[in-house]
């Protein structure tokens, strides 16, 4: 079977982990590389972890150490969520093998470039890496096939009322990315916030006896903190936001999505890096993402589980 040619942009962070295990798992992607955003923790740390969780996948991906900060504002982390490291909870070893040295733009340009078919990029975490991508090599914009990201929400925010903390922590970068004409899926918090994973689904990740299944019950019980204490609403569950970005990829039949117009807010008061997603149609603009907005969870847990199964 012909694998899915894709770039992961990402900042692990406990659901961009499961994300990466989901990938390489299914076994039905080529990842040509992994890029790191600053978000859920600094540069630093996200690429740390990166580095780290390749090694538990003994995945052979080459890695790129992504923007420090966001485009034009302060970078603000999601250690609330994640903790200090942006991954703890598993006490995982050092990295053994380094990052690439080529800078991320360029890297990922020259990827997309040298590619004798389309990529799809799938970006988790903050978008600074793909608007700079596309603000400097416009060019590119033919060789992408989709962009399938974890970001937004069209009736709820997480890091404020309206906006979501992918969003919100680089407005602009969003901004250019759903303004670029690219084909776009967007997972925003519509639909993760009901990709729960529950403590009888962590029990069963542990029970499956491997390394990864190891890891991906105890990143599930630290994430579960925040979720139990912060958002009583979800009864229990933790929203596995990233890996849906991901499973839309692989069976798009277990979501529920719609073509909408969506554009990010720049400049409100309290509505500062909101996506404003026209899901009525009120506008009547052309769409410009497939917005994603209900699961079958069942399926979803089901598609991680054996995945994290065939893993090391
Ligand atoms: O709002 C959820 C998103 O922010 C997820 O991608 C999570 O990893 C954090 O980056
Ligand atoms: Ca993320």
């Amino acid at each position: 079977m012909t694998k899915i040619p894709i770039l992961i942009d990402c900042d692990p962070g406990h659901d961009d982990a499961v994300m990466l295990m989901l990938a390489v798992g299914s076994g039905l992607f080529d990842i040509k590389a992994i890029t790191t955003s600053a978000g859920n923790q600094t540069q630093e740390k996200t690429l740390k972890n990166a580095l780290k969780i390749r090694d538990l996948l003994k995945a052979d991906i080459p890695i790129y150490r992504g923007c420090e900060k966001p485009l034009f504002r302060q970078l603000i982390i999601a250690d609330h969520v994640h903790g200090e490291m942006g991954l703890d909870g598993p006490a995982l070893p050092e990295p053994e093998l380094a990052y690439e040295a080529t800078p991320v733009v360029e890297a990922m340009a020259r990827i997309l470039i040298d590619s004798p078919e389309k990529i799809t990029l799938v970006p988790t975490g903050p978008l600074t890496n793909i608007a700079t991508l596309l603000l400097a090599f416009p060019e590119v914009k033919s060789k992408i096939e989709r962009i399938s990201l974890m970001g937004g929400g069209a009736f709820r925010g997480n890091i404020t009322p309206t906006a979501e903390f992918n969003i919100y922590v680089d407005p602009e970068a969003a901004a250019v990315v759903f303004r670029s004409g690219v084909p776009i899926t967007m997972c925003g918090l519509d639909v993760t916030h009901k990709a729960l994973v529950f403590q009888e689904d962590i029990d069963r990740f542990r029970a499956i006896g491997n390394q990864t299944g190891t890891v991906i019950a105890e990143l599930m019980d630290f994430f579960s903190i925040y979720y139990r204490r912060e958002r009583p609403e979800l009864d229990g569950g933790a929203a596995l936001h990233d890996p849906c970005a991901i499973a839309w990829l692989i069976d798009p039949t277990m979501f529920t999505s719609k073509p909408c117009y969506v554009d990010v807010e720049l400049t409100g008061t309290l509505t500062l890096g909101t996506t404003v997603v026209d899901f009525f149609d009120v506008l009547k603009k052309t769409p410009n993402a497939e917005l994603v907005y209900d699961i079958d969870r069942e399926r979803y847990i089901q598609l991680i589980y054996e995945s994290v199964r065939g893993l090391p």
